[in-house]
């Protein structure tokens, strides 16, 4: 089989990773990108401690005018959740009918996202596990991780063959419960890291984790009315463990907020309002924070 064409929308920290391993796979990564770049570097710790630096062989366009008419196998969309509606330009030059688009983003119902350009058939959503952050245009540094959780389904067979690999692609029959679960875990150390500027260490004040604690109960209620399997004991357990990060960790929301970037506060903590209204399960918690992190984002 020839190797597949895709496009990776948005190549920061998520989508410059998994450009990188799509290409050591072979396949012709094209990167469309709003500020412009010569090369893509992927930056890791060598066993010495010093950086690496790797260079990925993709082409980068500024222009969706100027992606080749050709077609692509598959779409990585890896924007923050609210920035789709600025690539609506990229997904339209992008997504054709033999297109399949792998969501790279957090939060939950990643079909309904990019419903306006692709069918729900074309379109494999991913929970990601890694540890990575763009240190500027084409310059990102990895520090852990790279798997994509995927629903079982044909798609993700696709795209472990013939873009990633299978232990880069791993199949769960229950990918409401993970997407779910990973959602329970944002929606509070992200909104508590956020809110007060620090890092995760802030869990360590009992009445910060108390907050954490109401946030993710009230997740976890309406991931449960929509059908997940979240495991009992998850806030307490996550509280515990994000209290043992090591000092400097944070959380993605607040990156974006240090650095002024608007936030993903709607995919991350607005869903669980959001959806939670629609099994009328109350989160009251979820509903005070809201326009705070709004305000945070708007300023
Ligand atoms: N980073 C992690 O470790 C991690 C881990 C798990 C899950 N996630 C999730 O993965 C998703 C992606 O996060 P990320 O950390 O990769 O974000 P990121 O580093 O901010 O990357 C987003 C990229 O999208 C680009 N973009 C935004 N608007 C654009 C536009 N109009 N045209 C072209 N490009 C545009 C940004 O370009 P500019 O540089 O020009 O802004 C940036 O390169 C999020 O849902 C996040 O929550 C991230």
């Amino acid at each position: 089989m020839p190797s597949a064409r895709i496009a990776v929308i948005g190549a920061g920290a998520v989508g410059g990773y998994f450009a990188a391993r799509a290409a050591a796979a072979g396949a012709e990564v094209w990167l469309c990108v709003r500020r412009a770049f010569d090369r893509l570097v992927i930056v890791s710790t060598g066993a010495d401690g010093g950086d690496v630096e790797a260079e990925v062989p993709a082409e980068v366009v500024t222009d969706p005018a100027k992606l080749p008419p050709y077609g692509f196998d598959w779409v990585l969309l890896a924007t923050k959740a609210h920035q789709i509606p600025a690539v609506a330009p990229w997904l339209t030059a992008a997504v054709g009918p033999g297109t399949s688009v792998a969501v790279l983003q957090n939060g939950v119902r990643h079909a309904e996202r990019v419903a306006a350009f692709a069918h729900p058939d074309q379109v494999l959503p991913a929970v990601v596990y890694i540890n990575a952050e763009a240190e500027r245009p084409g310059v990102v540094r990895h520090r852990a991780g790279g798997v994509l959780q995927v629903p079982d389904v044909l798609l993700a067979e696709r795209l472990a063959e013939r873009v990633l690999t299978a232990g880069e692609v791993r199949l769960t029959e229950d990918f409401a419960t993970a997407a779910w679960t990973k959602l329970c875990v944002n929606s509070a150390a992200n909104t508590v890291t956020t809110l007060t500027g620090r890092r995760l260490e802030v869990l360590r004040r009992d009445d910060v984790a108390q907050l954490a604690l109401a946030i993710m109960k009230e997740a976890v209620a309406v991931a449960r009315a929509d059908g997940a399997e979240v495991p009992d004991g998850l806030p307490e357990f996550t509280v515990r463990r994000l209290r043992g990060q090591p000092p400097g960790a944070g959380t993605s929301m607040l990156y974006d907020r240090l650095a002024g970037r608007r936030l993903e506060h709607e995919a991350l903590i607005g869903a669980v309002v959001r959806i939670g209204a629609e099994y009328g399960v109350p989160t009251p918690t979820c509903v005070t924070v809201l326009p705070l992190l709004a305000a945070i984002s708007d300023g």
